[in-house]
């Protein structure tokens, strides 16, 4: 097992990563403040790992409930957050009861929700089973449900006491998740850490093909990336926007499209590309760093063309982004690889030229 660490001071808290971690509930043991916790899954990793969890737990004394919600970005709103409140308040849940999030991004930012609401704040920790729940979603205390009009529009800042990312569970997730969760891999050498992004290159089939000391490193330097990036600027004031890198387009995509059509990641992947186009046209970036990112996303699986919304509907759907100030877009946009900036100052007609080159 790994660990490292989110340095917040007295909100810090320990990421555990390693295989077979959910067969040692002991670790889970000292975070919680009385012995009793609430489960919350879904529909699809329940059957996989709830069992397993659950056992560990009670023999270790702990009292456990739990909750299964439906399954799917579909799924990220209110009607189903309910059920976490419905389930906790049924048990009569007390403030010291912990949540435990055991699924991919959309458990664990509803339970975060959850858990920054229930009593005004109760305890939670992050059980990522997803690629990109471990590398990204499960770090940083960024929880939110859907709005019909923008992704992520109902959220807190409400950081976990703990994140424990089992490998293991990347043995069941399908094909297309773990390729989304590449995405954001990929993200983290883009932004900041170009000697990632050419181990990347020289590596992505063997993650491709899980090879787990692959996974292993990916997951652990994804992960110290963003403990670093969210110890600087907790709250987004500046330096976390650029873990945004792709996803004002790739939100308007999700949003677009209706939720779930796309995958986060496979939205983020191309809204990649458009955020790589803008910088390109800009002069910021060479054709050769375009074809570099290209060429990085493709061979993950992932797309490089958004859908054919037109340049209008996306622009429309952007202005939703959190990122916007006064009425200003602010875009992720690059400099070179490794070295992305926030930049407000992009017309509509270049941003509008940059996502028509990159629709298909
Ligand atoms: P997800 O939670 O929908 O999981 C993807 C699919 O894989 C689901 O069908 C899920 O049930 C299934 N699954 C999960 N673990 C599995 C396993 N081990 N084996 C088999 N199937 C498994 O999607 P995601 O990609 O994990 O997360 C995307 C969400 O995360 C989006 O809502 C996005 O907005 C959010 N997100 C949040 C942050 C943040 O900082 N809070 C960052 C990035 C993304
Ligand atoms: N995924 C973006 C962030 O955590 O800030």
């Amino acid at each position: 097992m790994r660990t490292l660490n989110v340095a917040l001071g007295d909100r810090g808290y320990p990421i555990h990563i390693g295989r077979g971690l959910l067969g040692d509930p002991s670790l889970i043991l000292p975070f919680l403040r009385t012995p009793r916790v609430a489960i919350v899954t879904n529909d699809v990793v329940g059957p996989l790992y709830l069992d397993r969890l659950q056992a560990g737990l009670r023999d270790l004394g702990v009292q456990v409930h739990a909750v299964t919600l439906p399954d799917g970005e579909a799924h990220k709103d209110w009607p189903t957050l309910n059920l976490i409140f419905d389930m906790l308040l049924a048990e009569r849940c007390e403030r010291s009861t912990t949540l435990l999030a055991l699924g991919g991004g959309v458990v664990g930012d509803m339970t975060g929700f959850a858990a920054a609401t229930y009593q005004r704040g109760v305890p939670f920790i992050q059980i990522p089973t997803t690629l990109l729940s471990q590398v990204d979603s499960s770090v940083g205390g960024k929880t939110a449900i859907n709005h019909p009009l923008g992704k992520n529009m109902i959220g807190a800042f409400y950081q976990p006491k703990l994140v424990l990312a089992d490998t293991g569970t990347l043995d069941t997730l399908p094909a297309r998740e773990l390729a989304a969760g590449l995405a954001e891999v990929i993200k983290y050498g883009l932004i900041r850490d170009p000697v990632f992004f050419e181990w990347l290159e020289s590596n992505i089939e063997r993650l491709v093909a899980r090879e787990p000391e692959a996974l292993a490193f990916a997951i652990e330097r994804s992960c110290a990336n963003k403990a670093e990036v969210v110890a600087a600027d907790e709250t987004e004031q500046g330096e976390r926007a650029l873990l945004n890198l792709g996803h004002t387009f790739g939100h308007a995509i999700e949003t677009g499209m209706g939720y779930g059509a796309w995958l986060h990641g496979e939205a983020v992947a191309a809204g990649t590309m458009m955020a790589a186009e803008l910088s390109c046209r800009l002069g910021w970036i060479g054709t050769d760093d375009v074809a570099r990112i290209e060429a990085l996303h493709r061979r993950a699986g992932l797309p490089v063309h958004g859908p054919r919304l037109g340049a209008a509907r996306y622009l429309e759907l952007m202005a939703h982004d959190k990122k916007v100030e006064a009425g200003r877009l602010r875009l992720i946009l690059l400099r070179g690889i490794g070295r992305a900036v926030i930049h407000a100052d992009a017309t509509h007609t270049a941003i509008a030229a940059a996502i028509e080159a990159r629709c298909a």
